[in-house]
């Protein structure tokens, strides 16, 4: 078994402060290229950041042209602004945009710029620049895992691009970052972690550590999700679910996402549906379509998320998890594709390429029920 994981994780409220200090502990770096959107200069998370590394005599760089489904073509443009300013280092700052866009940054700048070189079964381990991950959300995990998914611009093709290369050398978890998050988003993102506990736990990759991470990622999120649904102000929900959110993205990461991010994928790339929020679509069904293959490892998600007792046999846990996921996506108000918007015959039409897409993907070969194509186009009806 081979772990990998950053070389520090800065855990807990203020977590922004030490940046001066992790650049330094990573060796002597001197200027990042801080990569972000908007919506995180707006909100003025960028600001404070430019603060603490002006007040510790840090020149920096600011690339802000982050899109939600980062392009290779955005990637260009950051690895343009990072040559030119002659930065060392990356911080990436943001949700699982800016995050991935700041990894493809740091490796692709010092490999190929090709995208079609990190095409899986490709797999990045050479080094490349120094990464620094600050998340603003809890959800994605991107901040602790090796890959990046970058959508090819000529084929809106999402490619999932893996390797060491791509794991950050250092994250910032503080909580305090995702309070300013909506409500839909911290519910859609909070689905997303409880979909990486889940999926690490069931895959046929799993090993003795992921288990170990995905089932504390489980535990957290079991109760925090329902308490930030009640109150978004819960700020200790809040930092349960934050690290519950790295701890997820530890697991998937050293084991493997299944069949929810399989078919979540295509809906991303082809509807642009929030990443959180299509697997939070497809989360009740796909666990339905493969308990049965899997039923001791999917009682004890049940157990482990609070929804079945230590007691019940792996059937009757089974069957509260199948029955807890369908109501989660009623009581926190989880649309139906039809209800999303999408048109019906778009839909049809698209459903080849999407069942393509996700085999594409690999991930289904992990899910404890490998799916036919017919399977899964009867999930997708499911989720319609
Ligand atoms: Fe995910």
């Amino acid at each position: 078994m081979r772990v990998c994981i950053p070389r520090f994780l800065q855990i807990g409220k203020g977590g922004m402060d030490s940046v001066p200090e992790l650049l330094a502990a990573i060796g002597g770096l001197k200027k990042p290229l801080i990569v972000t959107d908007k919506n995180m200069i707006a909100l003025g998370y960028v600001d404070r950041l430019i603060s603490i590394l002006q007040a510790s005599g840090i020149s920096f760089e600011i690339f802000d042209e982050v899109v939600p489904d980062p392009t290779d073509t955005v990637i260009f443009s950051g690895i343009n602004v990072l040559v030119s300013a002659k930065c060392d280092c990356v911080i990436g700052i943001g949700g699982g945009s800016p995050l991935d866009t700041a990894k493809a940054i740091a490796v692709m700048s010092q490999g190929s710029t090709d995208l079609e070189n990190y095409r899986p079964p490709a797999i990045s381990n050479a080094p490349g620049l120094p990464i620094l991950a600050i998340p603003t959300t809890a959800g994605t995990g991107s901040e602790v895992t090796h890959h990046t998914v970058i959508i090819r611009s000529s084929t809106q093709e999402k490619i999932s691009c893996r390797g060491e290369a791509f794991m950050p050398t250092a994250a910032v978890i503080d909580y305090e970052l995702t309070l300013s998050m909506p409500k839909r988003l911290s519910i859609d993102n909070a689905i997303d972690t409880m979909t990486h506990g889940i999926e690490a736990y069931v895959s046929k990759k799993a090993s003795l550590f992921s288990d170990r991470m995905a089932l504390d990622c489980l535990r957290l999120v079991g109760p925090n999700l329902p308490r930030i649904y009640k109150d978004p102000e819960d700020e200790k929900a809040r930092e349960l679910l934050m690290f519950a959110a790295t701890l997820g993205g530890l697991a998937f990461t050293n084991a493997s996402i299944c069949l929810v991010h399989a078919m979540s994928r295509p809906l991303g790339a082809l509807f642009h549906i929030p990443h959180g929020l299509s697997n939070a679509m497809l989360l009740p069904q796909v666990t339905e379509f493969s308990v049965q293959s899997a039923p001791d490892r999917y009682a004890d998600c049940a157990k482990a998320m609070g929804i079945a007792s230590t007691l019940d046999p792996d059937s009757v846990a089974c069957k509260k998890l199948v029955q807890a996921l369908y109501l989660y996506q009623e009581n926190f108000e989880v649309p139906s594709l039809s209800a999303y918007g999408l048109e019906r015959e778009i839909f049809e039409k698209s459903m080849g390429a999407m069942i393509d897409d996700a085999i594409r993907s690999g991930a289904p070969k992990n899910n404890p029920k490998e799916p036919s194509q017919e399977e899964m186009r009867e999930i997708y009806e499911k989720a319609w």
